[in-house]
């Protein structure tokens, strides 16, 4: 594979380089570039955190699940390149002024979220840094720092390198796919491919597990499925779709999404998980699932010469079992509009950054106080995102009420028989499914629960 990116300004071609080298290693290992640190190699601390920058604008990642092969044709900032000759960048200087690092171990990763979140004018220090775990300074200062560098002018370099980008020897490699055609003549020679779209679980897969996973192929080049268009009555999100890029979208167009995508993972995990990859992994504990599929979301498959429209909620049939031919992929997701009732809940031990112990999605139809229609859907309840088909049955027809929500308390054991494992017990899960019905009530009458509230 030959591949060419920017770093730090320079251009970089690289050969014969293995394509699941993570760029930490690269940087560390080839580069002696060891300002940006690996503390985790899961994606879980932020201690690797890069920029990437293309023509889209600038946004953090995790070097240590980011494969060198998904930098081709972008270019790359690490914690060395993001000053000046004669200035610190403001966030650096910011980060001094408010003693905002301590052994500095973590101090390159909060920087580089900080300079990315200034190029995007992004002053939800909460959610920017929420990927960046700090073990000593305490997070105070750091947010102090991040502060006091709001309102401060974007890196020249950060123009340099979108111009300079347009200029780059683009890379280019059968494993690379631009097109859905490409895509899927490759899958076509070789069904066994492994697709390789945002690498947060694939990582995974090399870094701790040390799978041989060739034949793959890197499918984020691939353009045509990286849009959100709308549509008369749905939205349509190609599988290339970032979390993060759908999150942006949901603000407008589909709020009650927003909280459950704002808790999924963190910035620099959603900047390269994909839509697609969080179904096609078939994880019974992907946040996305449950609320598409309570929103009647449909699934477009692609093979080639073949496409074909499913419903969601039966691409999943068994624990690791998804109903994808030989040779085929997801090309998009097709999402009903305007669900004003749905509401999303993520159960899991820690607030930020954290996978779901139990992820709810309810959405009722409701007329004139009665049930006219529900759609419910729970992960981490089955070895499935599954729908809630006995409480459903029970709800409909019914007036909206608590009496109606108590009739349905022994239909969640008919529908869930969930496990006990280190995220939760099966009967806590249970109960906590029952409850969430009591919460979405509470929710849909304008009394919501504010989850982050203490009262003694
Ligand atoms: C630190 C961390 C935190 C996380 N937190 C969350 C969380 O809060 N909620 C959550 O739901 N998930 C979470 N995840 C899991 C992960 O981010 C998601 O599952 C993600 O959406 C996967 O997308 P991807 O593009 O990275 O997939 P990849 O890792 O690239 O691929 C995942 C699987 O999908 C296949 N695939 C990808 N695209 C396609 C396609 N178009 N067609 C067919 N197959 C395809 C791949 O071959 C692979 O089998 C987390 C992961 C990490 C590392
Ligand atoms: S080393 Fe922890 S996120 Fe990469
Ligand atoms: S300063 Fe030591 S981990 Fe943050």
């Amino acid at each position: 594979m030959k591949l060419s990116f920017l770093l730090n300004g320079e251009p970089q071609v690289i050969e014969d380089v293995e394509p699941t080298t993570s760029v930490l290693d690269w940087l560390r290992v080839n580069k002696r570039l060891t300002g940006t640190k690996e503390g985790c190699n899961e994606g879980d601390c932020g201690a690797c955190t890069v920029i990437v920058i293309d023509e889209n604008g600038a946004r953090a990642v995790n070097a240590c699940i980011v494969f060198l092969p998904q930098i081709a044709n972008k270019a790359l900032r690490t914690i060395e390149g993001i000053s000046t000759l004669d200035a610190p960048h403001p966030a650096q200087q910011c980060m001094i002024d408010h003693h905002g690092s301590q052994c500095g171990f973590c101090t390159p990763g909060f920087i580089t979220s900080m300079v990315a979140a200034q190029i995007n004018n992004d002053t939800n220090h909460d959610v920017t840094l929420a990927g960046n775990l700090c073990r000593c300074t305490g997070y105070a200062p750091i947010f102090r720092a991040a502060q006091a560098c709001e309102g401060t002018k974007s890196p020249k370099w950060f123009y340099d390198d979108q111009s300079d980008l347009r200029t780059l020897a683009q890379s280019v490699d059968a494993k690379l796919p631009t097109t859905t055609d490409e895509l899927a003549n490759i899958l076509a020679e070789e069904p066994e491919t492994t697709l390789i779209a945002g690498a947060t679980d694939v990582g995974l897969w090399i870094n701790k597990d040390l799978r041989d996973i060739a034949p793959m192929a890197f499918i984020h080049n691939i353009t045509e499925m990286e849009h959100i268009t709308e549509h008369s009555d749905h939205w349509k999100f190609g599988a290339n779709v970032t979390i993060e890029q759908m999150r942006v979208w949901s603000v407008d167009a589909q709020a009650s999404l927003t909280p459950l995508l704002t808790r999924y993972a963190s910035t620099q995990v959603r900047n390269s998980a994909t839509l697609g990859g969080n179904i096609a992994n078939g994880s019974p504990i992907g946040d996305s699932p449950p609320a598409l599929i309570a929103m009647g979301a449909k699934l477009v498959l692609l093979k080639k010469d073949t496409t074909r429209t499913i419903d969601l909620q039966d691409f999943f049939i068994a624990y690791g079992h998804q109903d994808l031919q030989s040779g085929e992929f997801v090309q998009s997701i097709l999402i009903p509009k305007n669900q004003n009732n749905l509401r999303c809940y993520k159960i899991s031990k820690r607030f930020d950054q954290d996978i779901s112990a139990v992820c709810g999605a309810f959405n009722l139809h409701i007329k004139d106080g009665m049930v006219q229609g529900a759609r419910i859907a729970f992960g981490g309840m089955a070895g499935i995102p599954k729908r809630a088909k006995h409480v459903e049955a029970c709800l409909t027809g019914q007036k909206w009420d608590m009496n109606t929500i108590k009739a349905s308390h022994d239909q969640w054991s008919q529908d869930f028989k969930p496990l006990t494992d280190m995220r939760a017990s099966a009967d806590y899960r249970l109960s906590v499914a029952r409850n969430l019905l009591t919460r979405y009530f509470y929710d849909l009458s304008d009394n919501p629960t504010e989850i982050q509230e203490v009262s003694a």
